[in-house]
């Protein structure tokens, strides 16, 4: 049969309608830009966020360097940021004219290394760093970065693109933040119908910035206070994301419902699956294994043939890719991040997967690891 790595057409019954209607009434109106969808959004992602303002914004790679150039990073500051992450981390700090510095990743969590930050800090004095909540979780160590970060007068700026329905410590992973970001990338955990992204504060002043940079540092209509550009998020995007909000819960829940089963499954047949650390309720963004390498070339040439998708999130470290070169400063830690990259192999995890899917994903696995295919 085969199973998609992601499927995000399975919609709720009911949900197409509503959205093609709501398209219908805002096209009549040509209700095109700002307006109550986008309004009403940001007040319904702070309320879920326990974050005081919410800035939406064209995508979640603007969002992050909204978020930089607002607490002032910009040509030659120092920013830290993980080795493993989406390439967009990377991007951002160099799209701001800064200087980018990788830290290695924990093998327990396979999060940022915090001793291997606390070394870069003291080292480069960075004005702001990049935390990344990566594969629906978060690291082990959140507290302990945030608490440094504040006494070292470092910005610690959280990529939460992964993480929208995350819980730490009982609350939103977004909570405790100076300043964090999210995407709207379809594929996320709550997605749009195209573009888009947020950056979540609890600051007044922080927000105003935000806002100015990404309506072309407005001050008034034809004022221009900053150098920003146009990064703001369309009234139909935000009126998808108002409306999956309304399913969210079912969603996610669906989402963590089979990543419980995987770990479940897959520890109980020698499958290295990595849990998330204790304090932390994931959203089941993706499912995480580690295979040997020559290994996962196996599977991954059975999973092919049998129509099963899969990922490796992420493939190549981040001071690995051609286009870090000419601008990566220093690499700091060992070779964890390469390491995990090497090995990764993430199954089909989307909300409202069936049994039958997911059956067959694991019998697959299962004759795999047991040698008998
Ligand atoms: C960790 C991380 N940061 C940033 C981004 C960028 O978000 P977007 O694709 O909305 O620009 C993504 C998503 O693709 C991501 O996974």
């Amino acid at each position: 049969m085969g199973v998609p790595f992601i499927d995000i057409k399975r919609f709720e019954p009911g949900f197409l309608e509503a959205w093609n209607a709501k398209v219908a009434e805002m096209s009549k109106n040509a209700q095109f830009i700002g307006g109550a969808e986008v309004a009403t959004l940001e007040k319904r992602l702070s309320e879920y966020t326990g974050t005081a303002l919410t800035v939406s914004c064209a995508n979640g790679t603007d969002a992050l360097q909204l978020a930089l150039r607002a607490v002032g990073v910009g040509a030659g500051d120092n920013v830290l940021l993980p080795d493993s992450t989406f390439w967009a981390t990377f991007e951002a700090v160099v799209n701001v004219g800064a200087n980018p510095y990788t830290i290695d990743s924990n093998m327990s969590d396979l999060q940022m290394d915090f001793d291997a930050f606390a070394k870069a800090i003291d080292e480069v004095k960075p004005k702001a760093a990049m935390i990344v909540h990566l594969y629906g979780w978060g690291s082990s160590r959140l507290a302990d970065y945030r608490a440094l970060c504040k006494q070292k007068g470092v910005v610690l700026i959280e990529d939460g693109a992964q993480s929208f329905g995350v819980k730490y410590k009982g609350d939103a992973i977004y909570k405790g933040c100076e300043i964090a970001t999210t995407s709207f990338y379809p594929a996320k955990v709550l997605g749009a119908a195209g573009d888009g992204g947020a950056v979540f504060v609890n600051d007044q002043a922080l927000a105003d910035k935000v806002r100015m940079l990404a309506n072309h540092g407005r001050t008034t209509h034809y004022g221009h206070g900053a150098v920003g550009w146009n990064s703001r998020m369309d009234s139909l995007q935000a009126a998808f994301v108002n409306l999956s909000l309304d399913h969210f819960e079912a969603r996610l829940k669906s989402r963590q419902e089979w990543a419980a089963r995987y770990h479940k499954d897959l520890k109980a047949i020698g499958v290295n699956d990595i849990t998330p650390p204790a304090d932390y309720i994931e959203n089941g963004y993706c499912n995480v294994t580690l295979f040997e390498n020559s290994k996962r070339t196996k599977l991954e040439a059975i999973l092919k043939e049998k129509g099963i998708g899969f990922g490796n999130i992420y493939p190549g470290a981040m001071s690995d890719q051609p286009g870090a070169k000419e601008f990566l400063k220093k690499r700091f830690g060992a070779n964890n991040a390469q390491q995990v990259s090497s090995t990764v192999l993430n199954f089909p995890l989307f909300p409202y997967m069936t049994e039958t899917e997911y059956k067959e994903i694991l019998t697959i696995v299962e004759s795999f690891v047991s040698g008998k295919n």
